[in-house]
């Protein structure tokens, strides 16, 4: 028995853990297969922190979603912890290449638009992603970012995000970690 994915009447399993991708769902391209503990939505708490700003608590949810074509599709909002107010949110594409090289683009209501160019690594548990930004683009009324870096780590059903950056003037520094869980 290998490791790779196998799938029939929406259904796909990777190692020992089990994936529903939802009985209407198109075929999933090959190129997303390294992704596919990615899919689904995911919830939970998330703490946020810089050295410019008071700390806060935050809950995060994220969607990834595919249509068949060799991209996944990412959705992501937050809460402010204690009133439920919408914080961050950005929506953009995950792009895997197939030689264990991938893309993001992702744009932001802050008006921030970044670039990533990463790896795709499959786990035992999971997929571990790490992205550092080949470019920030920033409207002219934007917060200043500089750099940033990105990492999704699935270890069955618990997803990870981490997040750096360069900005207002500090250096690349851990902005935000959230811990998902994936959601029925
Ligand atoms: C889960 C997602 C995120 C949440 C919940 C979040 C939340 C926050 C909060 C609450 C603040 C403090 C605001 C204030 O005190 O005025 C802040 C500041 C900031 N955030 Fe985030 N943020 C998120 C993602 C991001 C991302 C992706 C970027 C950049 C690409 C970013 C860049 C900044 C910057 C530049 C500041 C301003 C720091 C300053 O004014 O000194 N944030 N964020």
């Amino acid at each position: 028995m290998t490791n790779g994915p196998r799938h029939g009447g929406g259904r796909f399993a990777l190692g020992h853990v089990r994936y529903r991708l939802g009985m209407d769902a198109p075929d999933l391209h090959p190129l997303n297969a390294a992704l596919i503990p990615l899919l689904g939505t995911w919830h939970g708490p998330g703490e946020g922190a810089y050295p410019t700003i008071r700390s806060f608590s935050y809950g995060e949810t994220l969607t990834f979603g595919h249509v068949g074509k060799p991209f996944l599709a990412l959705q992501q909002r937050t809460q402010e912890r204690e009133s439920g107010l919408p914080l961050h949110a950005e929506a953009g594409y995950l792009r895997p290449q197939g030689d264990g090289t991938i893309e993001l683009v992702l744009s932001q209501p802050s008006g921030i638009v970044e670039i990533h160019t990463g790896t795709v690594a499959e786990t035992e548990a999971g997929v571990d992603v790490d992205l550092t930004a080949e470019a920030v683009h920033l409207s002219p009324s934007a917060k200043m970012v500089r750099e940033t870096r990105r990492r999704y780590v699935v270890e069955g059903d618990t997803l990870t995000c981490d997040f750096w950056m360069a900005a207002m003037g500090e250096p690349l520094t851990h902005h935000l970690r959230s811990v998902l869980t994936r959601q029925p």
